[in-house]
């Protein structure tokens, strides 16, 4: 591909074959990765993730291969396009603002916007803490001859950043996490930025669901080869599974909830019985699904995102216990288990 786009872009959001959403986002990183011309001196501290007090900001390389998780970069994609065709059509005289949190190096979700609507249409704000990602954003937005859109473009830490008004943002977008909400700081960028989206504003994803199954883990298969390809993997384990409950539901209702709260270190979420489930299996898993926008869904084996997560042996010694979970907001944020 020499240049990017309308036409590539239109192809891409209404592409729905996953063989070739892979490869029209393939050449979309070639294109990206030919155009960087940022220093490539693998010694330099911005190839190392950053440790926040609330988790960690993946390195450039990593944000790349994150990128290269390639159904839940389209899906991203299309989500925001989405929100952004609502928006218009719910406020067509005023400019639809958008905050991008988190832009890794390809500065990719946004990327549509930027040959599908009109500059007069939007305007977006793009924050990034890692100073190399955000070095190689404002390279490719340059690059392609797309700076009207952006507003601002900031090295800064998501989970502290304070736009100058409250209620300003009609859409917020932030891909900062990791399966069952564990390591990076997706759970504080959201309840900081919070408070900066408009009552009806649209936030992505808009819900993220990590749930609790009981299954036999000497039964569950792992996929042997790009698992976004492999559904019959994903059913089979699903079959033997037994849904057990909810642990945690990240959405505008949790963040309004947790907002009211302050500050917290450790926020409860559920405990279990374990001589109430009705369940011959013995091993725990939690599954993360993700509402992006409407209809758009990540689930299970479809990205990195949704991959399943060991949680618990239940054995005899603990049969009379209660399992309490709840997450765990430091620097290594996390659903965390007591056995009680
Ligand atoms: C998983 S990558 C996603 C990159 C890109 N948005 C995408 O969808 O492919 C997450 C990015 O968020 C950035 N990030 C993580 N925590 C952050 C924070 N607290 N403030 C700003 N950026 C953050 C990381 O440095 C990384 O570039």
């Amino acid at each position: 591909m020499n240049d990017l786009s309308e036409n590539f872009f239109t192809g891409l959001l209404q592409e729905r074959k996953t063989i070739n959403i892979v490869k029209q986002l393939e050449s979309l990183n070639e294109f990206l990765k030919n155009n960087i011309q940022v220093d490539n001196n693998e010694n330099d501290i911005s190839y190392n993730p950053i440790y926040l007090s609330n988790g960690v900001a993946v390195s450039p390389e990593i944000a790349v291969h994150c990128f290269q998780d390639y159904i839940r970069t389209h899906r991203f994609m299309l989500a925001l396009y989405r929100a952004v065709q609502e928006k218009l059509e719910q406020f067509p005289k005023r400019k639809i603002k958008i905050l991008y949190a988190g832009c890794g190096p390809y500065c990719p979700l946004i990327l549509p916007l930027l040959y599908l609507f009109n500059s007069t249409n939007i305007e977006i704000d793009v924050i990034e803490i890692n100073p190399y990602s955000l070095k190689s954003a404002k390279q490719i937005i340059s690059f392609i001859g797309k700076n009207q859109y952006i507003k601002k473009i900031l090295c800064i830490d998501a989970t502290q950043y304070k736009p100058e008004k409250e209620d300003c943002f009609d859409i917020i977008i932030s891909e900062t996490m990791d399966k069952a909400l564990e390591i990076e700081p997706q759970v504080s960028i959201f309840l900081n930025l919070f408070s900066y989206l408009k009552k009806e504003g649209i936030l992505i994803p808009e819900k993220v669901t990590v749930d609790l199954y009981a299954t036999d883990i000497r039964k569950e298969k792992s996929s042997d080869y790009e698992f976004y390809l492999d559904t019959s993997t994903t059913k089979s384990n699903q079959i033997q599974r037994t849904f057990i409950k909810n642990i945690i539901t990240l959405d505008k209702s949790f963040l309004k909830l947790q907002h009211s709260k302050k500050n917290q270190e450790n926020i409860y979420l559920t405990s279990l019985k374990i001589s109430d489930l009705a369940t011959e299996n013995i091993d725990l898993l939690y599954i993360t699904s993700l509402k992006i926008y409407k209809s758009i869904t990540l689930s299970e084996d479809e990205s990195l995102l949704t991959l399943k997560v060991y949680a618990l042996t239940l054995t005899d010694k603990i049969i009379d216990s209660q399992v309490e979970f709840s997450y765990r907001l430091n620097n290594d944020p996390r659903i965390i288990k007591k056995i009680i």
